[in-house]
């Protein structure tokens, strides 16, 4: 019988989850990653203490057999836009009702596994009417395909029994060097607070295991060096890649973003390990790397 803590991480392929699983791994936990087939499963499959299990969310008999031995699941597979916003039938069996199979394949195996949500401030809707940071207590106003999956998603969580944690993830801010959205989603004055991946995988890795961090629903943004308007991150990311500010477009209507209330969540997490500043150090090395 298998003893050493699992921690089970669906979407552990993707951008958020291969970072995590290296890192739960590299700090000795051992870790099953459930997502797609197909997908470049190299280095975690070279990585010891890392299992790979192929399969589909919205696939009952796999889920039963990933679910086996878990202590902690991270549930981060999902779709995310532009493809949510396609198609809500394929949208829903994903992020909804893949989520609802996998609550009953940790429930039946472990009822006492902790059960760690990725959900998204995009379930606030517009809130460009507000005038504090937004709070947890904030109620929802779902406005798309995806914003309506991840509140129907979270309530399946909060309301499954297991032992939760809901983290409501801002628009994550990756430190490479990548092409600018031909859109940028919020407009030119709206209010928004990113967060540095790395920063992310912090708080989802500080919240396996964490007792303060049970039965709770937390904001996860970049914390007070992250608030700024739409048109200041823009432009200080394109002074560092050689874009004139008047390349930008932005949306013509309020996208998700705000600024949000984290104290609690920095509190039980310690993650914004990574003010905006470091950021551009980051993907300042990043660009001169490209560029030799
Ligand atoms: N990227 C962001 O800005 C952001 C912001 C807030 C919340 N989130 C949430 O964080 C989580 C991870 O996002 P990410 O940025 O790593 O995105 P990602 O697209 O890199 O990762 C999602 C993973 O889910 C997997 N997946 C999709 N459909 C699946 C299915 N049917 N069965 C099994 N696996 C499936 C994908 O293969 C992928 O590896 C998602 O739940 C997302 O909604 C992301």
């Amino acid at each position: 019988m298998n003893t050493e803590p699992l921690v089970l991480i669906t979407g552990g392929g993707g951008s958020l989850g291969a970072e995590l699983t290296l890192l739960l791994s590299g700090m000795g936990r051992k870790v099953r990653v459930f997502d797609l087939p197909g997908l470049d499963y190299d280095l975690l499959e070279e990585t010891a203490g890392i299992e790979v299990f192929p399969g589909d969310i919205t696939d009952r008999a796999s889920l039963s057999e990933a679910a086996a031995d878990v202590d902690s699941v991270i549930h981060l597979a999902a779709l995310l836009p532009p493809a949510t916003e396609e198609d809500w039938t394929r949208t829903e069996a994903v992020n909804v009702g893949g989520t609802g199979s996998l609550l009953d394949a940790v429930r039946q195996r472990n009822s006492e596994a902790h059960f760690i949500f990725s959900s998204s401030v995009a379930a606030y809707g517009d809130t460009t009417d507000e005038n504090e940071p937004l709070t947890v207590e904030r109620e929802f106003r779902p406005n798309d395909f995806y914003s309506r999956s991840k509140a129907l998603a979270e309530k399946l969580v909060v309301e499954s029994g297991l032992p939760y944690t809901v983290l409501r993830i801002s628009g994550i801010a990756i430190p490479a060097f990548l092409e600018p959205p031909a859109v940028w989603p919020f407009m030119r004055d709206q209010r928004m607070e990113f967060v540095c991946r790395g920063d992310v995988v912090a708080a989802l890795f500080h919240s396996v295991g964490n007792g303060e961090a049970r039965g709770r629903v937390f904001n996860v943004a970049g914390g007070p060096t992250w608030q700024m308007l739409g048109h200041q991150y823009v432009e200080a990311l394109f002074e560092l890649m050689g874009v004139l500010p008047e390349e930008a477009r932005y949306m013509d209507q309020p996208g998700w973003f705000d600024w949000y209330q984290t104290s609690d969540s920095q509190a039980a997490l310690d993650f914004q390990q990574t003010s905006f500043q470091d950021f551009l150090i980051m993907v300042k090395k990043a660009v001169e790397e490209l560029l030799g």
